[in-house]
């Protein structure tokens, strides 16, 4: 196995308490959307986890099955988004869910997105495979982790923008699996332990996707202390072993990683998205709502400026801009090698994209971090000798 191999060579480990409980040789989590490479990640020694959010039941459903082809004795993970507060919250059917929802979508920023999509030359799509209401929602949610549930070889639930419901971490420890929760803040971490969950992903400002407000080399270590002894993985910033090597010193039991893994060979990306983030730098990216509705981190391009303009219609919460942005997400993925079509595209990363100038495959990805790390260590071992 490449981690294996990584760190005997350089007589070092990484090993923490939370390798044992999942089963695998380095605490390298990678957040991904793509089947193939959470098989890479998990088969290279670190622990792959697939992004269900913008599956639906039955697309999920296909994509473990796949996984479970493939992944061989391994396991992974799979990450499900319940926020702790949205509109329509209560409301258990997605349908009746989605038509509440859509019922209070002004016209005009439906109006608004579709300009600028025409403005940028986006092409109109067919009308089937229409994305409606992700799982940004318990109801929708649920079905998903159900499905997951379903597969013996997923070992972690981790959730996303919220405290799971402590009936459904109840649930998925019942059924033998561990539960993670993202956070940005020492309170939601509280939360976290407080609800029963076993592991706490700290994710500082920096991470790609929701995020919150605080840097991780502030936040990682007031997490660590404030729900010790509960295993944190550090988010946020992590591009090389270096940063692995910072939040290990910090007392972190792992790294949870997300950016790093789109630009990877493996990734199902267009050959247009994937070079938006080869040719990024660090001062490329900003928070913005313009997408989901909460706080997220991803290139800035002509559609966070729009929407940032407090002369145009601003965003909704969540999940209510992400029915106005649905179409968009389709479109410019769809169309991606449009010309304009990158400028008004949904490229959710966070600031080591300016570390991510390559093109690798996964495994390699995780050699290297560790090398890197294992590297670091030696020269802080040096220092004290
Ligand atoms: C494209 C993208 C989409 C993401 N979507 C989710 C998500 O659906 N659920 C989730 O828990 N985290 C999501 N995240 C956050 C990651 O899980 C992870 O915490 C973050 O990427 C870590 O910071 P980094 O990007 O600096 O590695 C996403 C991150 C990226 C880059």
């Amino acid at each position: 196995m490449a981690a294996q191999q990584a760190l005997a060579e350089k007589e070092t480990t990484v090993r923490t308490e939370i390798c044992d409980r999942l089963g695998i040789d380095a605490p390298i989590f990678a957040f991904t959307h793509c089947r193939d490479v959470v098989v890479a990640v998990s088969k290279a020694g670190g622990f792959g986890v697939l992004g269900a959010v913008g599956f639906t039941p039955e697309q999920l459903e296909q994509e473990l099955a796949w996984i479970d082809e493939h992944i061989g004795s391994f396991p992974y993970g799979v990450d499900i988004v319940i926020p702790q507060k949205y509109e329509g919250i209560g409301e258990t059917d997605p349908k009746k869910l989605e038509e509440l929802l859509q019922a209070s979508v002004p016209k005009g920023h439906h109006e608004f997105a579709a300009k600028l999509l025409a403005d940028h030359g986006v092409p109109e799509a067919p009308p089937e495979g229409k994305l409606g209401l992700l799982g940004w929602t318990e109801a929708t949610a649920r079905p998903l982790l159900d499905r997951a549930m379903q597969h013996p070889k997923v070992k972690l639930i981790a959730n996303a923008l919220g405290t799971p419901p402590r009936e459904i971490i109840d649930e998925i420890h019942a059924s033998g699996r561990l539960v993670a929760a993202l956070c940005g803040k020492v309170k939601q971490a509280k939360k976290h332990k407080e609800a029963g969950v076993d592991i706490v992903i700290a994710q500082g400002t920096e991470g790609g996707g929701h995020t919150g407000e605080i840097g991780s080399v502030v936040l990682w270590p007031q997490i660590i202390d404030a729900v010790a002894p509960l295993p944190v993985l550090a988010a946020g910033g992590i591009g090389s072993g270096r940063a692995i090597a910072a939040a290990m010193a910090m007392g972190a039991a792992g790294v949870w990683t997300g950016s790093l893994w789109l630009t990877v060979e493996e990734a199902a990306a267009q050959p247009a998205e994937k070079q938006s983030y080869l040719d990024a730098t660090s001062e490329d990216t900003v928070r913005s709502r313009a997408w989901t509705g909460k706080p997220c981190r991803m290139l800035k391009n002509d559609w966070t400026e729009a929407w940032a303009d407090p002369k145009n219609p601003q965003p909704l919460g969540m999940p209510l801009q992400g029915l106005v942005t649905a179409d968009a997400i389709r479109r410019t993925h769809q169309y991606a090698g449009v010309a304009g079509a990158q400028k008004v595209a949904f490229n959710a990363v966070g600031q080591v994209v300016g570390q991510m100038n390559r093109i690798e495959k996964a495994r390699d990805v995780v050699t290297r971090l560790l090398t890197e790390y294992a590297d670091a260590v030696e020269r802080l071992q040096s220092l004290s000798a």
